[in-house]
């Protein structure tokens, strides 16, 4: 069985690599408040309680909602809970996904999420790309939208910056304006379109915070998948969360729960090693 390091720097901070991503906190679609509050708060709190300090979230889910959640459940924030937001779309009164990508809109989604979520700054802030307005990648400069964030960063309202759903280009182009602590892109077991990215992310300390790593909305399914759970005695969902414990050591985990029974079974994770031989069955799948 192969080892690898349980934390990885986001930024100045160190953090455990299996953090929590906030979206399925909100409502049917990501829209409106959940169907149970007390549930998603006692998510929060035992994830938070359980050595989560990573939590991935966004002023568009509910929108608003999420964040308020994060604030109720949480606050006084524990020292060393690390938040990340990201900015660059929005939400009509329907529940579509609109992008709200000028520097302004940029700037002031940063404030919407400091005020739903009560901080003064925030650890981190992904710069969301829109692409083709959905998950799909889009090049384009970046540079307006980048150099926004990076004047707020200078003045305090965020530490870090980062780089969602983004191409190869657009994180050069992002890091030639100003530092980048982390990218923000859908990969998982099924979805390896950034092998090559994670790795060279991975040489120059970045971390790499896969979206979608159970298959997002289409979870994963898969007979290899299911086969290697069923040998280790674990669930098909824990597998692939273990498989990207062990793809790279840049990669933080914040697979998204409305669920604590779903929370216990991710956070067992930090446990589950893969032997090679699964290694290598997990691997063909994408290929
Ligand atoms: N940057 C971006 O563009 C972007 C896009 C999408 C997401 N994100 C971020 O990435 C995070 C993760 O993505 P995601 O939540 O969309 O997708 P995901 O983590 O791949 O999958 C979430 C889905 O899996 C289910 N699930 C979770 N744990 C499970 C388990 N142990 N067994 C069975 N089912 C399980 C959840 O349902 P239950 O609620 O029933 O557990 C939910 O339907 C989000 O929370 C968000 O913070 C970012």
């Amino acid at each position: 069985m192969s080892d690898f390091p349980m934390t990885w720097q986001l930024g100045d901070r160190s953090v455990n690599r299996v953090g929590y991503g906030a979206m399925q906190l909100a409502g049917p679609g990501v829209f409106g408040p959940p169907k149970d509050r007390d549930q998603a708060i006692a998510v929060l709190r035992e994830a938070v309680a359980s050595g989560v300090n990573h939590i991935d979230t966004c002023d568009y889910y509910g929108p608003h909602v999420t964040n308020q959640i994060l604030r109720e459940a949480l606050q006084p924030y524990p020292d060393d809970l690390v938040l990340v937001t990201k900015v660059g779309a929005r939400r009509d009164e329907n529940g579509a996904w609109l992008p709200a990508f000028s520097p302004d809109e940029i700037e002031s989604a940063v404030h919407d999420n400091l005020r739903n979520l009560g901080l003064e700054t925030i650890h981190a802030v992904n710069l969301r790309v829109m692409g083709d307005g959905g998950h799909g990648l889009s090049e384009g400069t970046i540079a307006p939208q980048f150099e926004r964030l990076a004047r707020l960063r200078e003045q305090g309202l965020i530490r870090h910056l980062g780089i969602s759903n983004a191409t190869a280009t657009q994180i050069e182009e992002a890091r030639s304006i100003a530092p980048v602590a982390c990218v923000q892109n859908h990969y998982n077991l099924a979805h390896r379109d950034d092998d090559a990215l994670i790795d060279t992310l991975a040489e120059a300390g970045i971390a790499y915070v896969p979206f979608f790593p159970l298959g997002g909305f289409s979870p994963l399914q898969s007979g290899v998948l299911d086969q290697v759970a069923k040998q280790l005695n674990a669930t098909p969902m824990q597998v692939a969360l273990a498989w990207l414990l062990q793809r790279a050591p840049n990669i933080l985990l914040i697979p998204g729960t409305s669920s604590v029974a779903h929370l216990r079974e991710n956070l067992a994770v930090r446990d589950l090693r893969l032997p090679a031989d699964a290694v290598a069955a997990l691997d063909a799948i994408a290929g």
